[in-house]
């Protein structure tokens, strides 16, 4: 079964036509970013109206790679939930358009859904049930996968997610947007245990995170050494704010893991191309045995290939759309 899938919720305009949910034919990836850069951050507006203009070109694009006319398509698919509205809109639109147009199924996908079915397209073995954290710019999930379409949150963060947390902190170390992958980069030349900080946890959810203390006391440390004329190590700041981050994913993802007893650990989404969460990630499940699944760098942010591999399993259990779809801002990844 082929299926054109097409990816707008944020800033990256994406298409790909993906076969029986794990063989990508094409994946085609549009990224505005370095216009958003320029203010520090995504402007919607703004990424309503790129997206506007590149969906068309990206989508002829996937089908000519992907060697597939539109009349050797199965279905089309498109990212529905959750992300920027107006991103979204163009997205949803634009594929249903298409699948009246061409007569074809339109399947409805959920982005968080899609992030964790990255792992499909890179791992041929693996299959649920296991247990993902879901950790990007927007959402940080621990999320047990029973079926291909059956997922629980079993943590969430309560307020800033991984990703915005690594985005801000850079921001306030004077990188430019998106933040999360430079300061990586930099705190890997930087000595974790330099700057102490804090561990947040919630208090009666253990499974839950919180990043924005851990955000704000960075930004103090900041503050006080320019008050008093202190020179800062940037490098020794980013490696102790990341050690912290990665010190509270890591330790719920482990309860969660010793709770549900999963033998079968998964990352998904940005932030797991984290190399220091995908290195303590790799050791301790080495050390208890357990099985890590993380997907290849180009997969592990925003795409289209992850759409369509969602979309295979969405189809198989019925979740298909009419034209009165619509795109929705927020939505549980349990509800589909
Ligand atoms: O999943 P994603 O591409 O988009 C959303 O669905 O939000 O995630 C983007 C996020 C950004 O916040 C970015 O800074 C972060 O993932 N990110 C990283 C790294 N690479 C991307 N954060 C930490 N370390 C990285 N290597
Ligand atoms: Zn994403």
């Amino acid at each position: 079964m082929k299926i054109l899938a097409i990816e707008s919720s944020c800033d990256e305009t994406a298409a790909a036509v993906v076969e029986d949910g794990r063989r990508v034919l094409s994946s085609i990836v549009a990224s505005q970013v370095e216009e958003h850069r320029l203010y520090g951050g995504v402007v919607p507006e703004i990424a309503s109206r790129r997206h506007s203009e590149a969906i068309s070109g990206v989508v002829r694009e996937a089908l000519e790679t992907a060697g597939t006319p539109l009349d050797a398509l199965d279905a089309v698919a498109v990212t529905y939930a959750p992300g920027l509205i107006g991103a979204l809109l163009v997205g949803v639109n634009f594929a249903k358009g298409l699948a009246l147009s061409a007569g074809l199924p339109l399947i409805p996908v959920h982005h968080l859904r899609g992030h964790i079915a990255a792992n499909y397209i890179a791992h041929p073995d693996l299959a649920p049930p296991f247990l993902c954290l879901v950790v990007s710019g927007g959402h940080s999930h621990i999320v047990e996968v029973s079926d291909y379409t059956a997922l629980r949150v079993l943590g969430r963060t309560r307020d800033d997610a991984a990703g915005e947390a690594f985005d801000k902190a850079a921001r306030a170390m004077g990188m430019p947007y998106p933040g999360g992958i430079a300061l990586d980069k930099l705190a890997e030349s930087g000595n974790g245990r330099a700057y102490a900080l804090p561990h947040p946890a919630v208090e009666g959810s253990p499974l839950d995170f919180s990043f924005s203390g851990l955000k704000t006391a960075v930004i103090n440390i900041l503050h006080n050494a320019a008050q008093k004329g202190e020179e800062i190590s940037i490098p020794d700041l980013a490696a102790s704010y990341r050690k912290a981050v990665v010190d509270c994913l890591v330790k719920n993802f482990l309860a969660a893991a010793d709770e549900t007893r999963s033998e079968t650990l998964v990352l998904a989404g940005g932030v797991s191309a984290n190399r220091l969460l995908r290195r303590r990630m790799e050791a301790v499940c080495k050390k208890t045995g357990r099985a890590l699944y993380v997907p290849p760098l180009p997969l592990c942010g925003d795409n289209a290939a992850m759409i369509g591999a969602q979309a295979y399993y969405e189809y198989l259990a019925g979740h298909t759309a009419d034209m009165s779809l619509n795109a929705l801002a927020r939505r549980g990844i349990e509800e589909s």
